[in-house]
């Protein structure tokens, strides 16, 4: 641990007081390096260990009171304050710098037989029987090297080609587990270089893709891609959107201000770790374990194996390395890797297989998108037929052709992905793909707008755009009718019983019920289920109505502001760009859509039919105070309260930004108590994540 436990009671207490205070206006340029030090604690708390000490909430209070007492004296702000982690400058080129000593790959086993050949070697090069070797895992990410002096971080590049590496220091400054500042001279050391994984996290990987995906962006391929190509990208603060993480697993190199090696304490590499783990790094701790000979290696391997799918990160093996620096100096180095270490690599997710033809699927916008279709090839205990070529641009690049091999990786729970083509398996038989010009389905001249990936069908009557339409309508993400999937919607289309949205809405449950295969029962469901969807809030059925780029958020952002959905007929542009975050691509192409007499008269139909096109009281959102105190924040009453109604309580908080809620969960920011509180009180208290205020200090803070 960086901190005694003396020093974060200090900061705990010190938060507090300062938690107290409503603005900078109270405050001295004395507070800042303070505030900077509290700011520094709680990333360090939240990002390094994954256990913050105090809620969000404050943490941004603490964070926003820094920023602000730094503007108001900026001679005294310090370079290294958290708040300079993004700077707005753009790189220019990155320059190329020489690594203070080389990085080196790491030599590769893939079973315990490779294992014991390693330890054999080990073992004849430091002439001893029982090596302790630690074991970690092998981050999936992009290589980087730090460079600290004098306890600041001065630079940071990628692996390069290993002797020369890319400039990335201020990329990686945004990346919240490396910190700006380490005591290195704790130990007396001088100059340092650390060397680290920059990772990105399988659930923001995650998060990343679903945002792209309704964005009508292209989508990472992979974890790995997403944290070199975070890394590399010339706008820092793209760096910062991705939330890289970094995990430090080798000090390299350190010396005093003479230029002389310094570790007298550090002995082996599982100390060198604690070391850097203390002064703030992330580093593997559980995940690192002390093995004493080399079959308790074998044994952990094949424990994380079984394990890798669930734990947070891509790994995509674990590195093995001999603990003691003596006996590291025994073993050297070749000029590839150390003989010390060695990675142990699972099981590749990786295969080859044959690229059979390309299908082109048509999307709800009619975008097109290529499918490979291969030879079934087992991936990672998955059989793999079909795999997404993306766009056009994919396929070009890599040179993909019909009739190619091509590598396919599989990394994690991700879809699968072709890595490449390998032209020199090629026969002469290979055909080049010739993009379709027309629509595959109904022939249509294919359309591509300048910043788009995709090809697009602009014809709105295309059958396999309304299919997909209507499957949309129907799902979870849209109206959410459950029972009523893809399915459905190919028979009753076929059927003749639905051409648009608005005949969902009048089916003829007696001819459903006749139907082979479904009943009176399941046409009793299937009917419940719809008269349930009609009374769905309008944001929900703007959503569904599947107009480019108006996704699930910019629905919900412009249903805030209408009554009626038909009110959108009448919109203009500046309309819809007065909605914070809605910018004129989204307008136009609502406009465009409520500009068709057609799809007015369908909407129409559907409200003629039971569908709720009005704004109701309880979903329209109340206006929330975005400068107010309390913005972005949920807070809830209870107990009696002695200044003011409850109802009245609520109304100053909403005032000043906050949003009521009605339970204690992870949701709760705040807990305003009055007297005979009870059982939530209880229930914040044990969450640990909730700020507790008393009505005195929610009526101090609110104005
Ligand atoms: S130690 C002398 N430890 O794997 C090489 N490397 O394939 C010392 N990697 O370039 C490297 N996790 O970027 C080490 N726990 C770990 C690692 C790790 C991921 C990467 C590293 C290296 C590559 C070699």
């Amino acid at each position: 641990m960086r901190y005694t436990t003396l020093q974060q009671q200090a900061f705990y207490e010190d938060s507090k007081k300062y938690l107290g205070h409503k603005d900078e206006t109270t405050l001295l340029p004395a507070d800042l390096p303070i505030l900077e030090d509290l700011v520094r604690f709680h990333e360090y708390r939240y990002y390094v260990l994954n256990d913050p000490l105090i809620s969000d909430f404050e943490y941004d209070r603490l964070y926003k009171l820094l920023e602000a007492l730094e503007k108001k004296h900026p001679a005294s702000a310090s370079p290294t304050s958290p708040t300079k982690r993004v700077s707005s400058d753009l790189t220019e080129d990155f320059a190329t710098v020489t690594h203070l000593i080389p990085m080196l790959s790491l030599d590769n086993s893939y079973d315990a037989e490779d294992l014991n050949k390693f330890d054999a070697q080990v073992r004849k090069l430091t002439e001893r029987e029982n090596i302790t070797y630690t074991v970690e895992p092998k981050f999936d990410g992009g290589s980087i090297a730090l460079i600290y002096e004098n306890d600041m971080l001065v630079r940071a590049a990628t692996r390069g080609n290993g002797e020369m590496g890319e400039e990335i220091t201020i990329q990686s400054r945004t990346i919240k587990s490396l910190p700006l500042e380490a005591a290195f001279s704790s130990k007396g050391i001088y100059r340092a270089e650390v060397r680290g994984e920059a990772v990105i996290s399988k659930e923001r990987f995650k998060a990343i893709n679903a945002f792209r995906a309704e964005e009508g962006l292209s989508l990472l391929a992979n974890s790995r891609n997403s944290a070199t190509g975070g890394l590399r990208t010339k706008d820092p603060s793209e760096t910062a959107r991705r939330q890289l993480d970094a995990f430090i697993f080798q000090l390299g190199y350190a010396v005093d201000k003479n230029g002389r090696d310094v570790l007298p304490t550090i002995k082996s590499h599982h100390d060198a770790i604690d070391f850097l783990g203390n002064i703030g790094f992330k580093v593997s701790r559980g995940e690192k374990k002390l093995c004493h000979g080399i079959q308790e290696v074998i044994d952990q391997c094949n424990h994380w194996a079984l394990i890798r799918d669930e734990y947070p990160f891509e790994i995509d093996g674990m590195v093995i390395k001999v603990d003691s620096f003596d006996l590291q100096d025994m073993c050297g180095y070749t000029s590839h890797h150390p003989r010390w270490a060695i990675a142990y690599k699972f099981q590749a997710k990786q295969a080859t297989t044959k690229l059979l033809d390309i299908e082109y699927q048509i999307g709800k916008i009619g975008s097109i998108t290529p499918v490979a279709k291969v030879e079934p090839v087992s991936l990672a205990g998955v059989t793999i037929s079909s795999i997404s070529l993306h766009n056009e641009d994919f396929i070009t690049s890599k040179d993909i052709r019909i009739g190619d091999q091509v590598l396919i990786e599989r990394a994690g729970d991700v879809i699968p992905y072709i890595v490449k083509s390998l032209p020199e398996l090629r026969t002469g038989h290979e055909k080049i793909v010739s993009y379709p010009t027309q629509c595959p389905s109904c022939g249509t001249t294919l359309v591509r707008e300048e910043d788009e990936a995709a090809w697009r069908c602009p014809n709105m009557e295309c059958k396999a755009q309304i299919l997909q339409r209507l499957i949309f309508h129907v799902s979870k993400d849209a109206m959410d009718i459950d029972g009523f999937g893809e399915k459905y919607i190919l028979r009753f289309y076929e059927l003749g019983w639905i051409k648009n949205m608005a005949d969902l809405y009048q089916l003829d449950y007696d001819k459903i019920a006749a139907l082979e295969g479904f009943g009176k029962k399941s046409a009793d469901k299937l009917k419940a289920a719809i008269d349930k969807a009609k009374s769905n809030p309008i944001h929900r059925l703007l959503h569904s109505l599947s107009i480019h780029h108006v996704g699930q958020r910019a629905s919900k952002l412009i249903a805030e502001k209408i009554n009626h959905l038909l009110d959108l007929a009448g919109w203009s542009t500046e309309d819809y760009i007065a909605i914070k975050d809605i910018g004129p691509v989204v307008a136009q192409n609502a406009i465009n859509w409520f500009s068709h007499e057609k799809n007015i008269a369908m909407l129409r139909e559907m409200e003629a039919h039971g569908v709720n096109l009005t704004q109701t009281p309880q979903d329209k959102p109340k206006e929330l105070i975005s400068d107010g105190v309390f913005s972005g924040k949920t807070i809830l009453f209870t107990g009696t309260l002695t200044q003011m109604g409850r109802k009245e309580a609520q109304e100053l908080a909403e005032a000043n930004g906050a949003k009521n809620i009605s339970a204690v969960s992870g949701n709760l920011d705040i807990l305003v108590v009055g007297d005979n509180a009870g059982s939530k009180l209880d229930k914040a208290r044990k969450l640990g994540t909730v700020q507790i205020l008393t009505e005195e200090e929610f009526i101090a803070l609110a104005q």
